[in-house]
């Protein structure tokens, strides 16, 4: 399978292009098209550079001659699947400047479907990786796929706005596209601004832990192999056109995770550091995932045993990490606007 994955020098992205080469070796050719924001590290998948199935190219979903440039393939004999991570993904950051979430969330998967449609009907699917922010909050019950969407930050809605478009592309061309919505990733590779990666590292350091608002916030945790897996088997055997929830069963209140990563990395509570909360903060996601349940597929790894390993990534891989939290003025500056009046 000759694949086409952007975003690929990203948090799931990374992952993905590795779960790929480890599971297919050398039947599996992969373009990484990724424009190396502050969030995109081409290290992440050094160990592959030079291999002659695998091609980085840096560039911008949102223009055209690179993803023209990509959809080549490694030797310019095309590619059979896109697989798009490419986003902007940081609610945070959308609420400090929204544009560039429409520029590459929005006009990005644009220009990557407009690309498609001159490369059909050789393309065999075209993933594009929604999340389960465009549903909104849900007090009680989850979301399944036929209900509507409702994003409530900037991030959700500029999501919504991809989502759409690939369905819309579908409908109206006939592209073979498939969205998949998945709620919150974790493990290696995580960029240190979200929740778990930043709290682990923060914990490492003695330093404090901002939890928004009353903590009590659900998040469903979805282990980025199973996610992973889940995009693998969708390639195989979803349906065209379809929506694929992809969820972790794994709801947990941030408190609770705050409370875990203190035991795992053996901190004391007084770490925690109540901060104001953030704006239009989802209370819950919480996702029904009966239809890919049916299909054949479930998240299986174990939260906790995930959530241990994960922090020993963390702890073993502390240059990693360091290079961000310590050397990015970009980070450094981020954190401060962030963090430093709340
Ligand atoms: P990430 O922020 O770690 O990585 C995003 C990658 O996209 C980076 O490598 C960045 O350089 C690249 N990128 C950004 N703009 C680009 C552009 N215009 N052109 C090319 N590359 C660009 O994000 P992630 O957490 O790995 O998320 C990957 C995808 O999965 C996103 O689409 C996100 O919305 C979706 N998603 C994430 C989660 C989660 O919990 N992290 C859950 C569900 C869905
Ligand atoms: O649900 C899927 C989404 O999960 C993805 O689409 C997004 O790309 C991804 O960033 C993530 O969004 P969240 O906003 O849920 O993730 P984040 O790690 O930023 O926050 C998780 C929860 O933790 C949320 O309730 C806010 C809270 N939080 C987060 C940070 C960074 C804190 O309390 N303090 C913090 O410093």
């Amino acid at each position: 399978m000759r694949y086409l994955v952007t975003g690929g020098a990203g948090f799931i992205g990374s992952n993905f292009i590795r779960y790929i080469f480890k599971k297919y070796g050398a039947d599996a050719q992969v373009v990484n098209l990724d424009k190396l924001t502050y969030a995109g590290i081409r290290e992440n998948l050094a160990e592959y550079e030079g291999q002659k199935n695998y091609r980085f190219l840096q560039g911008d979903i949102a223009k055209i001659d690179d993803v023209v440039e990509a959809y080549k393939g490694v030797d310019g004999s095309g590619v059979d699947v896109v697989v798009n991570f490419a986003a902007e993904t940081h609610v945070d950051r959308s609420l400090m400047e929204a544009g560039t979430f429409i520029e590459t969330d929005v006009h990005g998967v644009l220009v990557l479907l407009e690309e498609a449609r001159k490369h059909a009907p050789k393309l065999k699917r075209f993933i594009q990786v929604s999340t389960d922010e465009v549903y909104g909050s849900i007090e009680s019950g989850s979301f399944r796929e036929s209900d509507p969407l409702n994003p409530r930050n900037p991030y959700s809605a500029s999501k919504a706005g991809g989502d759409r478009m690939a369905y819309a592309y579908a409908q109206t061309y006939g592209l073979p596209v498939i969205i998949t919505r998945a709620s919150n990733n974790f493990g290696p590779w995580q960029y240190p601004e979200k929740l778990i990666p930043l709290f682990v590292t923060n914990a490492i350091d003695d330093l404090p832990l901002p939890l928004y608002g009353d903590g009590k916030n659900v998040r469903d945790w979805l282990f980025v192999d199973d996610h992973c897996a889940g995009i693998d088997f969708l390639i195989e055997r979803g349906e065209n056109s379809e929506t694929y929830n992809i969820g972790g069963g794994n709801e947990r209140e941030n408190r609770e995770i705050t409370a875990r990563i203190l035991e795992l990395t053996g901190k004391p509570e007084s770490l925690i550091k109540r901060v104001a909360d953030r704006q239009g903060h989802d209370r819950r996601y919480s996702l029904n995932t009966d239809k890919l349940a049916a299909l054949g597929f479930r998240a299986e790894t174990d939260f906790d045993e995930a959530l241990e390993r994960t922090v020993q990534w963390y702890v073993k891989n502390e240059p990693w990490w360091r290079a961000i939290k310590e050397r990015s003025a970009e980070f450094k500056a981020y954190y401060d606007k962030q963090y430093g009046k709340r």
